[in-house]
């Protein structure tokens, strides 16, 4: 039997330790440079690539104190309706609803578990860093698979294991010496934590965390009463679980064995064959970056949606270039021509590469911008179809670019 409910010591947590750090002024925000990861107006074609982009009813499950905002300023063609347990998280939402006139955002004090009740299905459900903190994440993932509309996507984000091993080492040994989430003990704990070894197993999330340094953050991080992590399997277990689809990773490319390799790594052209799930698997354990998972998912009849450089048809595709992919910024230490960046990626393009990324606008298909190509470049192949083939299909295993079917 699932277990529908929630630990009361979580909604004590994220009512007392505002998380995430909440966003003032999401005009500034975006000024500064920041955007939604999963933002399905932005991205339509990257969760339906196989239909018209149209108003989305949207669903955040644990919106936090500014993400339920995020999509409704966003999106100001979609109705946003976001929940959560915690009346501070909800607080700081209502702030941003009210500073940016969001009439298109629905604000309920209610937990995922209740969903059903408002008796609506949603075309995009976007839980992030939630599930995790149920007592039965996967009672929470049937609720909120339960009023995922036909053709929708849910798209969320767990906690990695890799890379949080140490993580719950630290929470053992506080929760051990009695450490509660009191003023006092957090601070202590931030003391205590000035001391951990050179060779503890958390130092590489440290690393790679800007939440360690708040407060908040910090509880968040080794103080949390309840949370868990998923390996690559755990992530496919976890989608059959809740009676869904694994769709794809929000960034295939940060699973993909070509995204990290080179043709010199010993097993290179072995590890390259691999089916993706397995790739996948290689990677997290391997090179242990992955603090969260960030997936897809939809109802198991759901079709159509399938990307492949095999079939014909695929010059028909149109490419978008996904959010922060760009040219090397100039300034660059040494800037070179035909290089691009993204995240954690540097690609360096051949002539006609580089002219193909250019003619792509999100409006051309595949075989217009071959002519584009064709048209600018002062390299032009042999075989332009072959090499935009190679292309098209590399940078989408990559997550660079992202395909509209038709
Ligand atoms: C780590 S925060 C993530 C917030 C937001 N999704 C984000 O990514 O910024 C977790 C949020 O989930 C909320 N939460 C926990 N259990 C919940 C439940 N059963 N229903 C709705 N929200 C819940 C908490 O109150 C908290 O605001």
């Amino acid at each position: 039997m699932r277990k529908r409910k929630d630990n009361p010591k979580v909604r004590e947590q994220y009512r007392k330790w505002v998380y995430p750090k909440p966003v003032k002024d999401l005009d500034e925000w975006r000024k500064a440079g920041n955007f939604q990861l999963a933002d399905p107006g932005r991205d339509f074609n990257l969760f339906w690539p196989d239909r018209d982009k149209r108003p989305l009813d949207i669903l955040v499950a644990g919106c936090g104190t500014s993400q339920g905002a995020g999509q409704a300023y966003f999106n100001r063609d979609c109705q946003v309706t976001a929940i959560d347990i915690s009346e501070t998280s909800l607080r700081c939402t209502r702030d941003l609803k009210d500073r940016h006139g969001l009439t298109n955002l629905e604000i309920l004090e209610l937990s995922l578990f209740d969903v059903g009740a408002l008796n609506r299905k949603f075309d995009f459900i976007v839980s992030t860093g939630v599930l995790h903190h149920l007592p039965d994440p996967v009672a929470g993932g049937q609720a909120l698979a339960d009023v995922l509309a036909p053709d929708g996507v849910m798209h969320l984000m767990l906690y990695g294991s890799t890379l949080r091993a140490g993580v719950y080492m630290l929470q053992e040994a506080f929760r051990a010496a009695g450490i509660t989430q009191s003023d006092a003990d957090v601070a202590l704990t931030r003391q205590m934590c000035q001391h951990l070894p050179r060779h503890h197993a958390i130092q590489p999330f440290i690393a790679q965390s800007g939440d360690w340094k708040h407060d908040a953050g910090l509880v968040d991080i080794v103080l949390h009463p309840q949370d868990r992590a998923y390996s690559v399997p755990e992530i496919f277990g976890f989608a059959d679980d809740i009676g869904l689809k694994f769709r794809g990773w929000l960034d295939r490319g940060a699973y993909a064995a070509a995204s990290f390799l080179l043709p010199n790594f010993p097993g290179y052209e072995r590890l390259i064959a691999l089916p993706a799930t397995e790739q996948a698997t290689f990677i997290d354990n391997f090179f242990q970056m992955h603090k969260v998972h960030r997936f897809n998912l939809c109802h198991r009849s759901a079709t159509g949606y399938e990307i492949s450089f095999e079939a014909d048809g695929w010059q028909h595709y149109t490419p978008f270039k996904i959010i922060g992919l760009r040219p090397e910024p100039p300034g660059a230490a040494a800037q070179r021509p035909n290089v691009w960046k993204r995240d954690r990626f540097t690609i360096a393009l051949g002539p006609f590469d580089q002219a193909l990324m250019e003619a792509i606008d999100g409006k051309r298909t595949v075989a217009q911008c071959i002519e584009q190509a064709s048209a600018k470049s002062k390299h032009m192949p042999d075989d332009p179809v072959d090499v935009a083939h190679a292309f098209m299909s590399a940078m989408w295993e990559r997550g660079h670019l992202y395909f509209r079917k038709g």
